[in-house]
């Protein structure tokens, strides 16, 4: 069985573009693949975290995961804390990765950009833990939103820069990202990404938003003059990414979509949108507090952390012997 592997970040609460993006995917993909999931806790800390926060933002996670259908009979969830393994490996990788390429990252040159002053270390070397999480466990895919494609990328080129350095002993992975839906943009600004990280809260959904609420957000949505439902990311991204947001949650074609549209306003594209997440929102909230409720969330983490432990044991081992670190 081929085996796929993805991760996200607690900081902050999960948004519909990480639900869209990645989380229903990997529910998707559990069903026909080993399919490995876990918690990015060490990589939120890249800004500050308040540590009460992160606590409650962690349980809400995993709580989501499961809400969202991640079976742990099928996938194995775990926290990366959990597994001490991904720090070493990183550390390792990081010495086969060339600050040039750390200075190309997207995520980083956008800060730059902004001029923000006080990056921390971590922030700017965090992709080589992210290629760690994903090389120790050897997978054949990465499931990821468009965002993280370039991290991807510069881990397939660490695994094959240590292979040719060391021999044989990563597997080189490939991204997976979705057809639709891999960018879900801001409902205030559909120029940018839906992010957790918004300023205002109006352009992000918040999987653990009141649906009412979330529907407010939506008929508030920022789209255009052209007064036409057209499918257009460039000339008309704010209609086009309600379009992706009612195509994914439904499962119809944007094709069809825009067929049953044709000649009505936006508020009538905006009420079915509305709809469709309130109807997710709703549901997914219903199980996460049962979730809660029930105390499951420790016996996954702890089974989680048994299984991902034994596969990192194994690989770090392994690596540790190719560079000569044992004895
Ligand atoms: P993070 O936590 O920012 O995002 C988690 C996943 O959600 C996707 N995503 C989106 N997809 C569509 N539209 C959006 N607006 C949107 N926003 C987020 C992301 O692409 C991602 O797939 N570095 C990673 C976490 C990570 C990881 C890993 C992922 C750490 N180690 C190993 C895969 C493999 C991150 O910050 O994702």
């Amino acid at each position: 069985m081929k085996r796929m592997l993805s991760g996200i970040k607690p900081s902050g609460q999960l948004t519909l573009g990480n639900y869209i993006g990645a989380l229903k995917e990997f529910v998707k993909y559990q069903e026909d693949y080993d399919m490995i999931v876990f918690i990015a806790n060490l990589h939120c800390l890249t800004v500050y975290q308040d540590p009460e926060e992160l606590r409650t933002n962690l349980r809400d996670t995993i709580a989501l995961y499961l809400a969202c259908g991640l079976d742990p009979k099928r996938s194995t969830i775990f926290m990366q804390s959990d597994v001490m393994e991904h720090a070493q490996l990183g550390f390792i990788l990081s010495c086969n990765t060339y600050l040039g390429e750390l200075n190309r990252m997207t995520q980083y040159k956008d800060k730059i950009a902004k001029g923000e002053s006080a990056l921390t270390a971590g922030f700017y070397s965090y992709p080589t833990l992210m290629a760690s999480d994903i090389l120790m466990y050897d997978p054949d895919f990465v499931p990821v939103g468009e965002d993280q494609k370039q991290h991807v990328e510069l881990t397939r080129d660490i695994a094959e820069r240590f292979n040719n350095k060391y021999g044989e002993t990563f597997k080189v992975p490939a991204p997976l990202i979705p057809k639709i839906g891999a960018r879900i943009m801001s409902l205030s600004d559909p120029t940018k990404k839906m992010s957790k990280s918004e300023e205002s809260n109006k352009g992000c959904i918040y999987l653990l938003d009141d649906p009412k609420v979330a529907s407010k957000k939506i008929m508030s949505a920022v789209t255009d003059m052209v007064n036409q439902i057209n499918y257009d990311p460039e000339n008309q991204p704010g209609v086009s990414n309600l379009l992706t947001i009612l195509s994914t949650l439904s499962g119809r074609s944007i094709e069809n979509l825009v067929n049953e549209f044709e000649g009505q306003g936006y508020g009538t594209l905006k009420k079915a949108v509305a709809n469709e997440v309130s109807l997710l929102l709703g549901d997914l909230q219903v199980k996460y507090k049962e979730i809660l409720a029930s105390g499951i969330i420790d016996d996954v983490l702890k089974e989680g952390k048994e299984k991902a432990g034994r596969l990192a044991g194994v690989k770090l081992k392994e690596v540790q012997k190719r560079i000569g670190a044992d004895l």
